[in-house]
């Protein structure tokens, strides 16, 4: 694509899954008909706003302007800001004052902030007296593109990340792109490796175009749209034919094998993103594709260095702390791995790629190959 984008009034991307379809919109200033969509798909609906205290602050008071201008009665429940909220704890205080609320069968939860409060407050509406809708208002870029659509809900245990959740498909996302003006530069380049994700592992064109074009993205163009109307249209699709994840919908985890282990080994703390450990591991997977002859090396650089250049972490030296126990460690690291949801009787499963663009789930990768390899990348 060369001529430069407009911005357009909403782009709506369907969820195609029969009787539980549902239409993600998206676009600069949506958030304000919001009500008004809510009002369409649910007239008399009763709602409660789940969000986090920063999300409240910037954005709170519109989204219940819009809701009281349709005609629509809302409480609000704030929780803490973080995976700290992503816990029994943060699960029981929701799930009492969504009760307390009268929220009922009929109603509707609001899930209004970034991957945390998405996946605590499905969970919460999946449980709500067995099970009440919920709409998913998405306030980070990781959210838009990636953690809002497609179903998964879920908090942590302690003994590790989603380990309790189910599948609850949201009625309506709003993905208002203007929001993500408000994100530091760091949460927004962590939101966008999921971005690129998307290109790496199913769309070379799309991966050529964000390797023009990132600059808009990131400035806030109509260019912003586009990413993420086409990342969201990569996963409804993947998601309309696999919702429940036994066979194709395993491809949006490419990098995560390798960058749940990095985002463990760091204690899931903020040395360490979310999307900053997807960078990385998807680095690896192309290495490690490129490793085994699947790729070549010359693939494998070129996806490093389109993360590079928006500034991600590509490399395991590049993480803070890096020569601390864990992360320098590749027994640590294949440790960590081996308690991934992704193993399965004792092989690891890799996502990797046969070209730029076109991944696949590899089931049975032998342990050794993966220790030797990263024992070669903590050599550096
Ligand atoms: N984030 C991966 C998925 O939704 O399947």
């Amino acid at each position: 694509m060369t001529a430069p984008l407009k911005h357009s009034a909403a782009i709506t991307v369907e969820v195609a899954l029969g009787e539980r379809a549902y239409d993600i919109v998206i676009g600069r200033g949506v958030l304000a008909s919001f009500g008004a969509r809510v009002a369409s798909l649910r007239p008399g609906v009763r709602t409660a706003i789940i969000t986090d205290r920063t999300v409240a602050r910037n954005w709170l008071e519109q989204t219940e302007a819009s809701l009281a201008e349709a005609g629509i009665p809302t409480s609000r429940i704030i929780v803490e800001e973080g995976e700290v909220s992503k816990t029994y704890a943060g699960l029981e205080k929701v799930s009492e004052a969504l009760i307390a609320a009268k929220i009922e069968r009929n109603d509707l939860v609001i899930a209004l902030g970034g991957g945390v409060v998405g996946d605590l407050a499905g969970f919460a509406a999946a449980i709500l007296r067995r099970g009440v809708d919920f709409v998913q208002v998405p306030t980070s870029l990781l959210a838009q593109v990636d953690s809002s659509v497609g179903g998964k809900t879920g908090i942590n245990s302690p003994q590790g990340k989603n380990l309790l959740g189910a599948f609850h498909q949201p009625v309506l996302v709003v993905a208002d792109t203007s929001v993500l003006d408000t994100l530091s530069p760091r949460q927004f380049r962590a939101g966008y490796a999921e971005v690129a994700k998307y290109g790496v592992l199913g769309d070379d064109a799309f991966f050529t175009w964000l390797e023009a074009n990132h600059a808009d993205i990131f400035s806030g163009g109509a260019a912003r749209e586009h990413a993420i109307a086409t990342s969201c249209r990569a996963k409804a699709a993947i998601v309309s034919r696999d919702e429940r994840e036994t066979g194709e919908r395993a491809l949006l985890n490419l990098g995560h094998t390798f960058g749940h282990a990095l985002e463990a080994a760091t204690g899931f703390s903020d040395r360490l993103f979310h999307g900053e450990g997807v960078a990385v591991g998807m680095v690896l997977a192309a290495e490690f594709s490129a490793q085994l002859g699947m790729i070549s090396g010359a693939d494998a650089a070129r996806v490093e260095r389109h993360l590079a250049s928006v500034g991600l972490p590509t490399h395991l030296q590049d993480i803070a702390g890096f020569a601390q126990e864990g992360l320098a460690d590749a027994d640590a690291l294949m440790a960590l791995m081996a308690q991934d949801k992704k193993v399965k009787r004792g092989k690891l499963t890799f996502i990797l790629l046969q070209a730029i663009g076109r991944a696949v789930v590899a089931n049975d990768v032998e342990p050794a190959l993966v220790r030797g390899f990263l024992q070669q990348k903590l050599a550096g």
